[in-house]
């Protein structure tokens, strides 16, 4: 049973990694947490998990590029509290001479039109609560490239972009824009869905690097971040592991 009041928010791609990390911390920080991403199982077996443990949660399955879909979920919510906007991800390592257009849209899509669908349906809601967070996902990738990053360093560059442009164009209203930039997190899935499964080539992403972030270092930023009072807004987070000085200057002990 939800206690009246209890601030709500909604997590995109909360089936692994950084979205699963931030539901539980969010969660835990008081939050009633809906949990959103395309596997329906994984969601709900972690909504069951964090109500055993005390706290709230519930589960939809949704697609943040079906705008159709991401309509009808915002019909559920005449007010909520926090939005965050952390499906997306990377696809290929090409190069520019060869990387394929279709990965270049299949990013574009999740990172950037993702971000816009669930942004623009729950503004409504989130100005409604009298003090609601916008949180996008971006990436260092979205602050400078890389060899072979060209396609997600451009669909991160456009997520970053939103997220400081919304936050010109809604100041004096009652919603603040909160982007979190991270370098290096090992997660499960983050670096094998680039690489298509391959799993080797996904574990040199890590290689010799003694301590990347985690999931839950990043949900640790995103938590406090969404937990200040309402009227302090960290406009941007860069967080990376302290063996990663920029995106190509990487400490491994190999
Ligand atoms: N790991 C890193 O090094 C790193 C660094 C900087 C930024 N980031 C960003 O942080 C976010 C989370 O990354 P992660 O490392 O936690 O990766 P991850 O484990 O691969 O998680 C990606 C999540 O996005 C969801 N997703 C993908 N496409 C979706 C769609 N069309 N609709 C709804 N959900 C979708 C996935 O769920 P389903 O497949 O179940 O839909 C999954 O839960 C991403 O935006 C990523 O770009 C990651």
């Amino acid at each position: 049973m939800t206690a009246p009041g209890t601030p709500i928010a909604v997590i995109t791609g909360a089936s692994s990694g950084i979205g699963a990390a931030t539901a539980r911390q969010l969660a835990a920080a008081g939050y009633r947490v809906v949990l959103t991403a395309r596997r329906k199982d994984r969601i709900e077996e972690l909504a069951a998990e964090i109500n055993e443990a005390g706290h709230q949660a519930t589960a939809y399955a949704l697609d943040v590029t079906d705008r159709t879909a991401v309509d009808e979920f915002a019909t559920a919510f005449q007010t909520l509290a926090v939005l965050v906007n952390n499906a997306g991800g990377a696809l290929g390592a090409d190069p520019v001479a060869t990387g394929d257009p279709a990965d270049w849209r299949q990013m574009y899509e999740v990172n950037v039109i993702g971000t816009l669908h669930m942004t623009q349906a729950l503004l409504p809601a989130l100005t409604a609560s009298g003090d609601g967070t916008v949180v996008v996902l971006s990436s260092t990738a979205g602050h400078s490239t890389y060899e072979g990053g060209a396609g997600y360093v451009v669909a991160k560059n456009g997520a970053r972009v939103l997220a400081e442009t919304l936050r010109l164009e809604i100041v004096g209203t009652p919603v603040r824009v909160i982007e979190i930039a991270p370098g290096m997190v090992k997660t499960d899935e983050f670096a094998t869905t680039r690489f298509r499964g391959d799993t080797e080539k996904a574990a040199k992403v890590y290689a010799g690097v003694t301590e990347p972030l985690t999931a839950d270092d990043v949900a640790d930023t995103i938590t406090w971040a969404c937990t200040r009072p309402p009227h302090v807004n960290i406009d941007l987070l860069v967080v990376r592991p302290r063996a990663q000085a920029s995106n190509t200057k990487v400490h491994r002990d190999l």
